[in-house]
């Protein structure tokens, strides 16, 4: 286990092979980062994923191989490397928030309030367009007092925007093990601690215990999703709201026709689209289930 540095595996695949790519992604999330990172170029597309210990990102290399990828390197990085982009940090604008960090004045007005968010080494500064998008549906959807399970919390941007929306408790689970102790602690820095929970409680234990939300905000990428279509599925209470996003828009069908597929009684009811990315929002009638 080496202590002082992570190590990013970066693969490539080339232009056509949809099929590995989705293969790759899932292969990668198997090892837990904290994020899978898609860069597309010239018709290839680059994956970028963080692991904490060589032997992690050792493990995920070999998946991805398996997986039918030839172009694949394991790099260490220094922790300076990690943290860079802390002195570059900029607020970005999602909904109705302004999302900063910490160290940031927030440049609020009318329209837009702050939403201060360190993520740490987690998913969730504000700088992902699924993230952005995300939060707009939630400004949309939260009713006062609503409860929100956000799954892939995080740095726990999106359910301390679902509380600021004025949900009345938000719980957010993450596989990352440093997720909700962040998401916790920017729940504070937003004086919203007292309706934020967060664990890294799998979600099909949420689902098996029964447990049903009226927003259920699902930030993950296509292959994560479909593989957990029937938990997210479940654990929508009967006139609630799922969003799902982390889809590519070449991508972002096959993802919900899995949980469409997995639940006929979920109906869309929307999609939209930034820098490339989609969010989908499906609807459960109330009444029904
Ligand atoms: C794209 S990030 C989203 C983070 C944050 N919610 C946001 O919107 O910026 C996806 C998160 O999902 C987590 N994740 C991946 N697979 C998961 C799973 N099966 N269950 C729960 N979380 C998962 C990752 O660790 C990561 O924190």
């Amino acid at each position: 286990m080496d202590d002082d540095a992570w190590f990013r595996v970066r693969v490539t695949v080339p232009p056509g092979a949809a099929t590995v790519a989705d293969l790759v992604v899932d292969a990668l999330w198997q090892h837990a980062p904290p994020a899978v990172e898609e860069r597309s170029g010239d018709g290839a597309t680059t994956f970028v994923a963080g692991y904490p210990s060589r032997s992690t990102a050792e493990l995920a290399a070999t998946a991805v191989r398996r997986a039918g990828a030839t172009d694949v390197e394991v790099v260490a990085v220094v922790d300076d490397g990690l943290d860079a982009w802390r002195a570059h940090a900029e607020p970005h604008d999602a909904g109705p928030f302004v999302i900063v960090p910490p160290w940031i004045p927030a440049p609020t007005d009318d329209r837009r309030r702050a939403l201060v968010v360190d993520p740490g080494r987690s998913f969730g500064s504000g700088s992902h367009p699924t993230t952005r998008l995300v939060l707009a549906e939630l400004a949309d959807v939260v009713a006062p007092g609503a409860s929100v399970l956000d799954v892939g919390c995080g740095s726990g941007v999106l359910a301390v925007g679902a509380a600021l929306c004025g949900a009345g408790a938000v719980h957010g689970i993450d596989v990352d093990p440093a997720a909700p102790a962040t998401t916790l602690a920017n729940a504070a820095a937003n004086d919203v601690a007292d309706r934020v929970t967060a664990s890294t409680e799998p979600l099909a234990a949420v689902s098996a215990a029964g447990r049903t939300f009226d927003v259920v905000a699902a930030n993950l990428l296509a292959p994560v999703i479909a593989d957990l279509s029937e938990d997210l599925a479940a654990v929508v209470a009967p006139g609630g709201t799922l969003l799902l996003s982390g889809l590519l828009v070449a991508r972002w069908r096959p993802a919900t026709d899995a949980v469409t597929g997995a639940d006929p009684g979920l109906a869309p009811a929307g999609v939209g689209q930034l820098d490339g990315w989609v969010v989908v929002r499906l609807e459960r009638p109330a009444g029904s289930r």
